[in-house]
């Protein structure tokens, strides 16, 4: 139990010692500082239930807290409020447990096994800034899923089986016709075959072969046809099918691998769709399947509804699969091999729609139980200064590689250590890069949207993710200037050294709202709040040239415990940190 949920229950066995019972103890610092670090109003709810005076009941409860030595400056206020504040020695306690073990300042969560969908790249097509956020925000709550002691599994559900690759694979055979992948007769091995198409290439077909199909209806109804015949495993087409995955996820990965994302499971919507036979059979036994011009459709529609739902998609009346059948088949392959108790979809606000027909089939389908929860986690756009969202200079989409790339290049410039060579250079402005990114897209509340500004995001002072890193790597080399490797806090100065304790002793009850919200703007806030309460302490005081031996050893055990704090909160957002920078 953390030390905060353990001084909440001694408060709560303080109050029963003095007469009374009360259910819970929140504790929050005080907004009246002047009058003590914590305030108590249980006295004044408990006027209603035992009919006191709530200056008799608060008396009483002061007694009791006068006894315990962990508490000073106990006083009441106004009509009961008892004020308290925390012991020097207590204060010492609580930062000296904390650095022994930081976990003893996390509360665990009874384990839950989660499987997080939060990639959703589009194979053959570039990651663009609309996967940025799903990677970012998905990644975070895994990792803080993780932390509070679920047992979490990111899912990449990747986009292999939809119309594009169809078109993709049309511009091909447009290009290459004599390929054997084309040639139904071809009885060789088509492991054998030499495909003449790199990643770039599929970056340079698809938008090619998109435009062609808007103009022209024929290429189009090609791509239909295709898109059917992978789908349904027709050899040729099958083939050329698994090797394009292959091209575009080793490339998708390296973007992944680059955000400091990583998943799992490495499904497609194509291994989903292993399971739609069963799914389909399990419709329609339940009387769930219905005709519509030609297309099989779920209805999904609640009488209560006062908005549109229109039904699932189950087959298009092309006979091709929808993007509705993915996502219904996905939650029966997750419920059979990994039988999760919760479903996260970090996926764009805009799809809410989808997942509600979605969650409402498999409810009506039964194909997760009552009691297993499916949450789509929504998020807003990243925009441009124009508010639309983020594009390049000249209108097109733009890739995440080059988007990394344009952070880089600004974190790159930024670096002024002397001492740190043109090629470690490239590697820092690497991961400073990265914290940029990640902690401008954190910060604000996930339903929100915000304005890409490279310039703030990048900046080394302000709520920003190199500042940050720079506050603690300044933190790790006090440390190994002061040749610190182990002690412990005795003797304490100031009140920014205070305000750092009851700030550590808040964080379980960030970690746990966050994780309750599956949000990650307080983590943000919260380490801001911590790295910036600790560069006041570092600027008010020498710690390095400190006479006095003890305050000294404090002070640096102290600077150890923010600086443990920081690099797990970091690393919680996704966020790694260099060793210089
Ligand atoms: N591939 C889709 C796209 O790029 C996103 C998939 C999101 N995840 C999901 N389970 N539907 O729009």
């Amino acid at each position: 139990m953390s030390i905060l949920k353990e001084l909440e229950k001694d408060l709560k066995t303080i109050i029963k010692n003095a007469g009374y019972e009360e259910e819970s103890i929140a504790l929050e610092p005080s907004n009246r500082r002047d009058l003590g670090e914590y305030q108590l109003n249980d006295a004044m709810q408990l006027v209603k239930i035992y009919h006191k005076n709530p200056k008799e009941i608060a008396e009483d409860i002061v007694k009791e807290l006068q006894k315990d030595n962990r508490f000073t400056d106990i006083n009441i206020a106004g009509p009961g409020f008892i004020n308290f504040s925390l012991s020097n020695e207590y204060t010492y306690e609580i930062l000296n447990k904390i650095n022994l073990d930081i976990y003893s300042n996390i509360d665990k969560k009874e384990k839950k096994k989660i499987i997080i969908d939060y990639g959703g790249a589009n194979v053959s097509k570039a990651l663009h800034v609309g996967h940025l956020r799903s990677a970012n925000i998905g990644e975070a709550l895994k990792r803080l899923a993780i932390l509070l002691g679920y047992d979490a599994l990111g899912d990449a559900h990747l986009g292999d089986f939809g119309r594009p690759l169809g078109l993709v694979i049309k511009e091909i055979k447009e290009e290459y016709p004599n390929l054997p992948y084309f040639d139904p007769n071809y009885e060789g091995d088509y492991s054998e075959i030499e495909l003449p198409i790199t990643n770039e290439d599929l970056e340079r077909i698809y938008p090619l072969a998109s435009n062609k199909s808007k103009e022209d209806e024929e290429y189009l109804e090609d791509a239909r046809d295709i898109t059917m015949k992978f789908q349904s495993k027709e050899k040729g087409y099958y083939e050329l099918w698994k090797k394009i995955v292959d091209i575009s996820k080793a490339d998708i990965k390296n973007t992944y691998d680059s955000l400091n994302t990583n998943f799992e499971i490495w499904n497609g919507e194509s291994d989903e769709m292993e399971f739609f036979d069963e799914l389909y059979k399990i419709c329609d036994e339940q009387g769930l399947i219905t005709d519509s011009e030609g297309a099989k459709v779920i209805e999904v529609e609640k009488s209560d509804d006062n908005s549109p739902m229109p039904p699932l998609m189950m087959v298009k009346s092309n006979g091709t699969m929808s993007y509705d059948s993915t996502d219904l088949a996905a939650i029966l392959e997750r419920k059979v091999n990994f039988n999760p108790d919760e479903m996260w979809y970090v996926v764009d606000g805009r799809q809410s729609l989808h997942f509600e027909q979605v969650f409402r089939a498999a409810r009506l389908a039964k194909i997760v139980d009552d009691n297993v929860s499916l949450e789509h986690i929504g998020f807003g756009t990243m925009n441009g200064k124009d508010g639309k969202p983020f594009k390049t200079r000249d209108g097109g989409v733009m890739s995440l590689k080059n988007l990394i790339e344009l952070v880089n290049n600004e974190t790159y410039k930024r670096i002024t250590n002397e001492s740190i060579s043109q090629e470690e250079k490239k590697e820092i402005s690497k991961e400073v890069g990265l914290a940029a990114l990640k902690y401008a897209d954190l910060l604000p509340y996930r339903g929100t949207d915000y304005i890409f500004e490279i310039e703030k995001f990048a900046d080394l002072e302000g709520k920003t993710g190199p500042y940050l890193l720079y506050s603690t790597i300044r933190m790790k080399s006090l440390l190994n200037k002061a040749k610190y490797t182990e002690g412990i806090v005795t003797k304490l100065k100031g009140n920014s050294e205070k305000d750092i304790a009851l700030t550590l002793l808040e964080l379980p009850n960030v970690l746990d709202r966050s994780l309750n919200t599956k949000t990650l703007n307080e983590i943000a806030e919260y380490l801001y709040k911590l790295t910036a309460l600790y560069n006041k302490f570092y600027a008010d005081n020498k710690v390095l040239v400190e006479s006095d031996e003890e305050l000294r050893n404090s002070w640096l055990t102290l600077t150890n415990v923010v600086y443990k704090v920081n690099l797990l909160l970091l690393d919680t957002l996704g966020i790694k940190v260099p060793n210089k920078m």
